[in-house]
């Protein structure tokens, strides 16, 4: 690790002389140093690492469960976990035969860390939930260190922060120091957004991200599954769905048991799967499979052929959303499905004789976001008679729709986004900020610093307002973006909004952060995630490809 550092330090003494000359290139870039912190990330909200240190040894360092706790063996999520960070730490076993790190233990070596589940019900068999308790204590001293959380959520993020105090001698031993840690996030609602519509996403990058989310204390996996491209999701209901719209109804789809495996994958990560189905707007992949769903659009008095927004006029769409979305509130476990309701085009609406008709009848003149209004909240009774809650996109409040108070607004439209919060909580809405963390836009430079810089809380409002916004969510649209760049593009950049949502208000230190989002960088990178560099540098380990 020291060698690591002054490396770092001799490299970064150089830095600026190989430049492009590009115009916003306005900040200098900073200069590694190491942290206090080292590499911790996000940064928890109290640390305090002593000077001690104790050595780790792969023969002898276990993960146990203590004894008061009330996750026994039998919880296999905290066991897998177990043995998933003893391999983050030492490497899989078999790497580890002859290793010099598979040496003899000494009396001063730490050789347990005990994880103590404190909560009568330790949720090891459920699924998080956006009022989950993520909190935990981390104790690391000799002879043992003591993890304690009130629910596995919690042990899951414990275990992760552990593994990031362990650092790496140039002769690959393994060293931790004394560390007192006191942990919770900032804010509940922590998401990554990733299309599967505009390129369809395999299985294998699906799970691999979900393992970094787990790297970032990451608890939301908003899936934006559909949309006007593609329809992969393969429904038991309307399998003609799929058949017809996803770009090939075998190769290029989610079959039932591939939902399940993501659902449980991201549970034993602490991480709930918030599906969207989005409409009435981005819909044409729907209507290739479901005859009558799309508005005809009309050129003049006759049917053009092509098709607009989910006909909002017709009983038989609300029966097939109401059967349709029975069965998502089955698939998908977590309380919350978001329904989408952003980019409504009017046009199509407005060539449509029948829909002029109704829009008199129903006396909406000429204002079709009423007509809008009255599809969305019919849909909304239609899914809140499943018992979900929903996340929409703003466009839903901005028309005026009734919602449940429960529901969550999702602010995306950059510009003046805060006015946008200040107005949905004013309004005593939920929310979630997007807005500045479109991450499927890029720039040369280290545009991880912009998004880390932004404070989610930094509009006109009273402290009940602010309260009423519970995280946000990183989105990587995919429209350039498919499995060969998801990665890269994602991470670390993402890693800098996951510290925003996690770490205290007051953790805004850019330098600090670059120092540690190099470390972490390179980590991840370890552990086999293709995560882009942030600047010119090296990692110990290096991606060695698939
Ligand atoms: C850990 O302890 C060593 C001394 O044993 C010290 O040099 C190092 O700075 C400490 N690390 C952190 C992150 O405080
Ligand atoms: C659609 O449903 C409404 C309310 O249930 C009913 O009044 C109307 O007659 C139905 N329309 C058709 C065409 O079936
Ligand atoms: C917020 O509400 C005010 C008052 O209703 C309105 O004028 C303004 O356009 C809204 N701002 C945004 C960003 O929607
Ligand atoms: C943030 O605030 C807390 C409590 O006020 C304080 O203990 C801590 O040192 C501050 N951290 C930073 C990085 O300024």
């Amino acid at each position: 690790m020291l060698k690591f550092v002054s490396l770092l330090l001799a490299l970064s003494c150089c830095q600026g002389l190989h430049h492009n000359n590009i115009d916003d290139y306005v900040e200098a870039e900073p200069v590694f140093q190491a942290s206090k912190y080292g590499s911790l990330w996000p940064l928890p909200q109290k640390v305090q690492i002593s000077e001690v240190s104790f050595k780790l040894s792969s023969a002898s360092f276990r993960i146990v469960d203590a004894k008061a706790s009330s996750a026994g063996p039998s919880c296999s999520l905290l066991q897998s976990a177990y043995r998933r960070y003893y391999e983050y730490m030492f490497g899989s076993a078999k790497k580890q035969w002859g290793s010099k790190n598979n040496r003899r233990s000494d009396p001063s070596d730490l050789t347990e860390l005990q994880v103590w589940i404190t909560s009568p019900d330790s949720e090891c068999d459920g699924y998080p939930s956006v009022t989950s308790d993520e909190s935990y204590e981390l104790t690391v001293n000799q002879p043992v260190a003591v993890l304690k959380a009130p629910t596995v959520w919690g042990a899951l993020h414990g275990l992760e922060t552990f593994s990031q105090l362990v650092s790496e001698d140039e002769y690959g031993a393994k060293s931790i120091n004394a560390t007192i840690i006191n942990d919770f996030p900032r804010f509940q609602h922590r998401g990554i957004l990733l299309d599967s519509s505009r390129h369809f996403l395999p299985i294998k990058v699906i799970l691999s991200n979900l393992e970094t989310m787990a790297m970032n204390k990451i608890n939301v996996f908003h899936w934006h599954i559909v949309d006007e491209q593609s329809f992969p999701y393969l429904s038991r209901t309307f399998p003609q769905l799929s058949e017809q719209g996803a770009y090939h109804p075998y190769t290029h789809v989610y079959t039932p048991a591939d939902v399940k495996m993501v659902i449980e994958f991201a549970r034993l990560r602490g991480i709930r799967v918030v599906p969207e189905f989005d409409t009435p707007g981005h819909t044409q992949s729907w209507g290739k499979g479901q005859k009558d769903l799309l508005t005809p659009c009309y050129s003049g008095s006759k049917p053009s052929g092509s098709f607009g927004p989910v006909n909002p006029i017709l009983n038989t769409t609300y029966d097939f959303m109401a059967k349709f979305f029975t069965e998502i509130s089955t698939v998908f476990p977590d309380g919350y499905i978001h329904l989408g309701g952003d980019e409504v085009d009017f046009t199509c609406w407005k060539s449509n004789p029948d829909i002029q008709k109704f829009m008199e009848q129903q006396h909406f003149g000429e204002d079709y976001s009423k007509l809008e209004s009255f599809y969305i909240q019919k849909l909304l009774d239609i899914v809140a008679s499943t018992k979900k809650g929903y996340l929409v996109w703003q466009e839903v409040f901005d028309n005026g729709v009734k919602l449940k108070p429960d529901t969550v607004v999702h602010v995306w439209i950059g510009g003046r986004s805060d006015k946008e919060m200040s107005n949905v909580t004013a309004a005593g809405y939920t929310t979630i900020l997007s807005a500045p963390w479109y991450l499927d836009y890029i720039s040369y430079g280290q545009d991880w610093q912009k998004y880390y810089k932004v404070e989610p809380l930094n509009f006109e409002g009273t402290d009940e307002q602010k309260k009423l916004v519970i995280g946000g969510e990183a989105c990587l649209w995919g429209e350039y973006v498919d499995a060969t760049n998801l990665t890269p593009r994602l991470w670390p950049r993402a890693s800098a909004v996951a510290e925003r949502l996690w770490s205290a208000k007051n953790v805004t230190d850019i330098d600090d952060a670059f120092n540690r989002l190099s470390l972490h960088r390179c980590r991840m990178v370890e552990r086999g995630i293709p995560a882009e560099p942030l600047f010119s540098s090296y990692c110990l380990h290096e991606y060695k490809g698939v």
